[in-house]
């Protein structure tokens, strides 16, 4: 069995590329049914709901209007004006949420110039609010644009927080500049397809890689944030913080909506900071595709879902 899931990762991850199959899930009904495990809903009030829901036993949250590669700037305009909106829920509710962007579901793939506009005025709102906007990283060919747009805005406003993928050879690198700079980091393993020319393949690479980078944050970075299900990584990210004597005040745990529940609480009751990573809107199919690559078990979850 354990030969075939590799294979199965990468016919999800394929499937998650495919036009036709994302039109048809995004408006089946059935379809959106089965995805409420990991994603709130369709519209802001959902995700605020969520975030409240997971304030009530002390989770924080970031809020996640779900699409990527839009290929129009109305899109990109409508992407940006949804997060103001959330934004404003924000600060009206007193949440202590961020919330998190990805640069081409603000036009990059379109226009770099309109992409950075749009970056701008949700980082100078964020800045108003008193929050951050997370740059979720998406695939090795926007790593390098991505983090420009990061540093030119942190060092404009502040008020941001840059995605590292340990997958990536290059991580050590961004890690070391962003901390010089000292910019906030969330740090993931990574959930794209990348070849060997850029990425570790292998998951005993990539946690090794994981744990290096996330010893190195939590030494010298600026309230990082360690974004991983991994219950070892977590266990020694508290052992290694108690050890530099950092308390739980200086740095945080995040997780997605809907993956590992059990721990989330554990993690919460253990008096970490914890921060959700809440999705909603209605181009849920990519997000939702890559959370199965990640752990095919959660098909389970999703049929489970069928019979409800
Ligand atoms: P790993 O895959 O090693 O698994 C550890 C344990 O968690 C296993 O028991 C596994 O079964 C369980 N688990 C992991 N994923 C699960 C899932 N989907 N459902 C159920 N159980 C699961 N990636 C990226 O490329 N760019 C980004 O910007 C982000 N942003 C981001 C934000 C946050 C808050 C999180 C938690 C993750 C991301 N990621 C991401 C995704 C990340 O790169 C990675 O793909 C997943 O978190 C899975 O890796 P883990 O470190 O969680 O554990």
């Amino acid at each position: 069995m354990a030969r075939f899931i590799p294979l199965l990762r990468g016919g999800l991850l394929y499937l998650s590329k495919q036009a036709s199959l994302r039109r048809w899930a995004e408006s089946s009904p059935a379809a959106r049914r089965l995805t409420a495990r990991f994603i709130a809903g369709l519209h802001l009030n959902d995700a605020i709901r969520a975030a409240e829901a997971v304030r009530s036993w002390g989770a924080l949250a970031s809020l996640d209007y779900l699409g990527e590669n839009v290929t129009r700037l109305e899109e990109a305009e409508r992407t940006r004006d949804a997060y103001l909106a959330a934004l404003e829920e924000i600060q009206r509710r007193r949440l202590d949420s961020t919330v998190s962007v990805k640069v081409t579901a603000l036009g990059l793939d379109i226009s770099e110039e309109a992409c950075r506009r749009n970056c701008e005025a949700l980082v100078e709102r964020a800045h108003q609010v008193g929050t951050l906007i997370e740059f979720d990283m998406e695939d090795s060919r926007y790593t390098d644009r991505n983090l420009a747009i990061v540093r030119d805005l942190h060092a404009r406003y502040g008020s941001v927080r840059a995605v590292i993928q340990a997958y990536l050879y290059r991580s050590d690198a961004d890690i070391e500049d962003l901390c010089a700079r000292r910019v906030p980091v969330r740090l993931c393993k990574g959930a794209y397809n990348e070849p060997p020319e850029v990425a570790f393949q292998s998951k005993d690479e990539v946690d090794a890689n994981f744990r290096r980078l996330m010893r190195r944050l939590l030494k010298g970075g600026e309230y990082p944030a360690i974004a991983t299900h991994d219950e070892r990584m977590i266990e020694e990210a508290m052992e290694y913080a108690t050890g530099l004597g950092l308390g739980p005040e200086g740095y945080e745990f995040q997780m997605l909506y809907g993956v590992r529940r059990g721990l989330q609480q554990r993690v919460v009751a253990m008096g970490k900071r914890l921060r959700l990573y809440i999705p909603y809107g209605e181009a849920w199919y990519p997000y939702f595709m890559r959370r199965l690559a990640e752990r095919p078990a959660n098909i389970g979850f999703v049929l489970r879902g069928l019979f409800d």
